[in-house]
């Protein structure tokens, strides 16, 4: 049974318009056919690998998503201690409901951060600074949002901005207690980087214009240069989904990218990510560290993009599952599950060391 009321239930689950990139994300991962062996000694296997130079227990890191914790309450702390438990990285999104602050405090290892370039530099110069001092060592910064897609099931749900709420919301609520209890104990249920930080917005009323007016069309690379010349970490750019664009990426200052279309909740219609990271990888393959997410559903999926070129994954609807249902216990059991499948289907593949997985493991093509 759902735990979570199923306006934010679709919010996470949901793509923009049709969903056909959504669904094409999954579809053409699970069409890739693996080629399976025998008479290897594959007694001895290694799923470690490192993620721009971080040693992680598989190379599959938990992708930023804004309001995690409208799926279970503390959403982001739950989700980043399973993460630091288990060894991979987790990505706080600009949009989430902890703060920077919050999460370094719950936390012992360091987390990564999300950047949206909003309008407001001096904010964003400040989200900069926070992530630094939090520890972050990662910065991931996000630029396939110039323009918000349009999510038809928000739009019927009243998950709009400002929310729309009436009697079926707050119905939807009280069928499920234990989310609502949860909501009622915590503090932390707006955006938690943005409330008391940027100017003018103290509350949930001036927090849903500022919101609407920030986001900016006009970013360009030079964007990601003046971002470049501020941040002494590494920088990841992700939303990436043509050569170009990667080339453009390497060539101003990025220590890597993040092949992806935000699960399919941006541009309907375009590509799967699998495809966009082959025609990636055919062009600038070892220049720069190249991650993937998108449709990632189970360790087989890690291995299909590993063999395509990417150096690690990251998953977003499955963590999400597990913390909707089971909190950090649920996001510890996912990151568990893909292990334990990643494991297994190496050793049918006769493949003893992740980071030696090549194309030669499909026996079909995109
Ligand atoms: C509920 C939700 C919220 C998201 N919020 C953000 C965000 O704030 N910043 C961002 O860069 N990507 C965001 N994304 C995109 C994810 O980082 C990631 O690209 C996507 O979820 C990967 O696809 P998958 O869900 O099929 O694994 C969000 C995704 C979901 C599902």
């Amino acid at each position: 049974m759902m735990r979570v009321p199923r306006m934010f239930f679709d919010y996470m689950d949901a793509g923009s318009w049709r969903e056909q990139t959504s669904q094409a994300n999954i579809q053409d991962l699970s069409n890739l056919l693996l080629r399976q062996r025998v008479g290897i000694d594959i007694g001895e296997r290694s799923l470690q690998s490192t993620m721009l130079g971080q040693v992680v227990r598989i190379p599959v890191a938990l992708a930023p998503a804004g309001l995690t914790g409208m799926q279970r309450a503390d959403g982001e702390i739950l989700a980043a201690r399973a993460a630091e438990q288990f060894g991979v990285p987790f990505v706080l999104s600009t949009m989430s409901t902890c703060s920077i602050e919050d999460v370094a405090s719950h936390t012992k290892s360091p987390f990564w951060f999300q950047l949206y370039l909003f309008r407001d530099r001096q904010f964003v110069q400040a989200l900069l600074d926070r992530a630094w001092a939090a520890g972050c060592p990662v910065l991931v910064v996000t630029m396939d949002l110039p323009v918000m897609g349009k999510r038809l099931k928000d739009v019927r749900n009243g998950l709009t901005v400002p929310l729309r709420v009436n009697m079926s919301t707050l119905l939807g609520f009280a069928s499920k207690p234990r989310w609502s209890l949860g909501m009622l104990k915590t503090s932390r249920r707006g955006f938690g980087n943005v409330l008391g930080h940027a100017r003018d917005v103290d509350d949930l009323q001036s927090l849903a214009s500022w919101s609407n007016r920030q986001i900016d069309p006009g970013i360009t690379w030079d964007d990601i240069e003046w971002i470049r010349q501020r941040w002494k970490g590494k920088l990841l750019v992700k939303g990436i989904m043509d050569p170009e664009d990667a080339a453009s990426a390497w060539r101003h200052g990025a220590d890597g990218i993040i092949v992806s279309n935000h699960g399919g909740r941006q541009l309907d219609g375009t590509i799967s990510s699998a495809r966009a990271l082959q025609r990636i990888c055919d062009m600038i393959a070892g220049k720069i560290e190249i991650h993937v997410d998108g449709g990632i559903r189970c360790g087989q999926d890690v291995l299909r993009m590993r063999a395509l070129g990417a150096h690690a994954v990251y998953i977003g609807r499955p963590y999400l599952y597990g913390l909707g249902a089971l909190g950090q216990a649920g996001v510890r059991q996912c990151l568990e599950i893909i292990e334990n499948e990643l494991d297994l289907t190496m050793a049918f593949c006769g493949v003893r060391d992740i980071r030696r997985v090549d194309k030669t493991i499909l026996l079909s093509q995109l």
